[in-house]
């Protein structure tokens, strides 16, 4: 742009030991307050905001520009660094000691009127904000968690490589190995009929890498899975990939725990207590019902199967006779809880499969509950002492298979902490969870998954277990969680082929299937591979924790709404029939 006023200084550095420099300021109208002959301009460019002064008594055609002026024009300002006068001075801007005198004036660009304000304290639909995602990435939040996000890769790269670690890059069209979510697919023009898909995770290339003697590796990998979106998941999303040769378990969590300290330390400022707690996956399934607790607060679970199998309740003496459990909570000092408060209660638990809620209230005369009845007065008794209950306590049960008695009850006591307040937004609280069943039973595929995924090793004394008891086996794998949050998955990985084999096996792949769909890692597997294990951390999951965001996308650049759509580019959107028609692909949709 010719005859632009250059730059000199940016919108964020000016202080009162400036005073006096003439200075280039280059950037955005943020603010404009026009009385009439004085005009205050905030000109915001990435680095912060400067209040730019034009006084009556400037150059006549200057000061009209400054009146033509909107929000969100592009201007160079050039002048005087002057001080504030005495009771303007303004503490929340780092620049707010100061101004600049307006000597000069340039319009480098105009806007139109904006569909939102670049103002923080707006309350603006996420719709709005993502079809107008350069507008919304100009507000000040936003742009913070992404200049954050951006110190943490640096960090988190510079920790490596100082650890030997080499940043190699995998490939983006890759294999389909379905396991676990579904792939994207990418048609190959050259290859008519054949699909490449975008990797899920670097998980076998990062083991080829192994096995290829690399020893440290890690990257900064974008994985790309097919789910159903929440508001902690995202079709791409980004993944801090490690793995490591000739390692344990032990070496994976102080490394981890040393890299996260540093993460938190230097770009919050917090310190975070190290080591990290290790519980294991049958333990916080008893005390949280879940296997990402959110251990910031208390209300766990107990199990009440035992002391209820005595009692006269059909509800939950059948649940029991049928192979389930009864437990509960206690939602202390919830005993004044109404009748509608009750139900929706009863309404959150339904969600995740509970056929309803028993409540007991704890109340100066015992036990208040259309249930009560059912009970013995020791049986009650036992009841209000597992759960440490006292006078105005409200003891909520579910009956029901485990998996339903754990996944409701661990919504309700994270919605209960949420409502009463119990949890301590400052606080971070990590958690390692280990001993994972290596296999879990998918009811709907009537067969065996792997719980992390194929390629995670067995403890070694239970590989005996793949002939007679797959349930029992236990898995070399754990999951950093976070509060509430599962931040990060690993495992030491097979690196026998015999074991691999006998993995795929008992997947229900038959020795064809696993040849055409893993032959590559099966045959590698017989070079001489190296004990291996790694982790992948979920950096947009970590950042919306470092940043207390909401949700994820608002530490994504351009992240996709929860049906994988952009708003801002309209992806993903039909396509010429000429580039069907080379890739040799036919609609059929009705
Ligand atoms: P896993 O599938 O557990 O492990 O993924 C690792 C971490 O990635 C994050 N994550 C996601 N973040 C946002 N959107 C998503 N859709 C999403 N899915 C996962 C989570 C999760 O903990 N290859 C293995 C790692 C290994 O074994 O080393 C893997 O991908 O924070
Ligand atoms: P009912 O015998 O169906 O009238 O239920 C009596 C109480 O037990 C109601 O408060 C129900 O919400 C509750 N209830 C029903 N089924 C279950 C269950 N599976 N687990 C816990 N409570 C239940």
């Amino acid at each position: 742009m010719t005859g632009m006023l250059k730059r000199t200084r940016t919108c964020g550095e000016l202080r009162s030991s400036n005073v006096g420099d003439i200075v280039v300021l280059n950037g955005w109208v943020h603010r404009r307050r026009d009385h009439g002959g004085l005009i205050f301009i905030d000109l915001r460019d990435r680095d912060g905001i400067t209040q730019v002064v034009v006084n009556p008594t400037v150059d006549k055609m200057v000061h009209k520009k400054a009146h033509e002026i909107r929000n969100e024009y592009v201007l160079a300002v050039k002048g005087k660094v002057v001080a504030r006068p005495e009771g303007t001075i303004n503490p929340k801007l780092l620049t707010g000691e100061i101004e600049v005198n307006t000597e000069d004036l340039e319009i480098i660009n105009e806007s139109i009127a904006l569909p939102f304000s670049i103002e923080e304290d707006e309350d603006i639909s996420e719709v709005l904000r993502l079809k107008y995602r350069y507008l919304d990435l100009r507000r000040s939040s936003v742009k913070n968690n992404i200049i954050l996000r951006h110190r943490v890769v640096k960090l988190v790269r510079d920790f490596l490589d100082r650890r030997g670690f080499l940043e190699i890059e995998t490939p983006f069209l890759t294999k389909s190995t379905p396991e676990g979510a579904r792939d994207y697919l990418v048609p190959s023009r050259l290859n008519p009929g054949r699909f490449y898909a975008l990797p899920q995770s670097p998980q076998l290339f990062k083991q080829i890498l192994m096995i290829a003697g690399y020893e440290r590796y890690f990257q900064v990998a974008r994985c790309f899975r097919d789910e159903d979106l929440r508001a902690d998941r995202q079709p791409e999303f980004t993944q801090i990939d490690i793995e490591m040769s000739f390692i344990d378990r032990g070496d994976v969590f102080p490394l981890i725990e040393e890299m996260v300290y540093e993460i938190f330390k230097n770009s919050i400022g917090v310190e975070v207590e190290r080591p990290f707690p290790v519980l294991s996956y049958h333990e916080v399934m008893e005390r949280f019902g879940t296997d990402k607790p959110d251990t910031r607060f208390g209300m766990e679970l107990k199990d009440v199967t035992s002391i209820v199998s005595k009692s006269d309740f059909k509800v939950f003496t059948e649940a029991i006779k049928n192979g389930g459990d009864v437990r509960g909570i206690n939602a202390a000092g919830c005993g004044d809880f109404s009748r509608k408060e009750l139900d929706a209660l009863m309404a959150e638990a339904v969600v995740f499969g509970a056929k309803g809620l028993a409540w007991m209230k704890i109340t100066h005369e015992g036990i208040q509950s259309p249930i009560a009845k059912f009970f013995q007065k020791d049986t009650l008794n036992e009841i209000i002492k597992v759960f440490d209950g006292k006078v105005s306590d409200l003891l909520l049960f579910v009956a029901d298979k485990p998996k339903i008695v754990f996944d409701s009850l661990a919504h309700l006591r994270l919605k209960l902490g949420e409502r009463l307040k119990l949890i301590d937004e400052n606080k971070f609280n990590f958690l390692w969870v280990t001993d994972f069943p290596l296999l879990e039973w998918d009811d709907e595929e009537k067969r065996w998954v792997a719980m992390h995924h194929p390629f995670t090793s067995p403890v070694d004394e239970d590989i005996i277990l793949f002939e007679t008891d797959r349930g029992k086996m236990r898995a070399l794998a754990y999951d950093l969680v976070l509060n509430g949050s599962e931040i990060g998955g690993g495992s030491i990985r097979i690196h026998r082929q015999e074991v691999q084999k006998k993995m795929f096996n008992t997947l229900g792949l038959t020795e064809n299937e696993a040849k055409t769909k893993f032959g590559f890692l099966l045959e590698a597997l017989e070079y001489g591979t190296p004990p291996h294990g790694g982790i992948a951390l979920g950096l947009d999951r970590l950042m919306a924790i470092l940043t207390k965001s909401k949700s994820i996308r608002d530490c994504i650049a351009f992240p996709k709404t929860q049906k994988g759509v952009c708003l801002m580019t309209d992806a993903p959107s039909e396509v010429e029939k000429r580039q069907l028609k080379e890739l040799n692909i036919k609609l059929d949709i009705h």
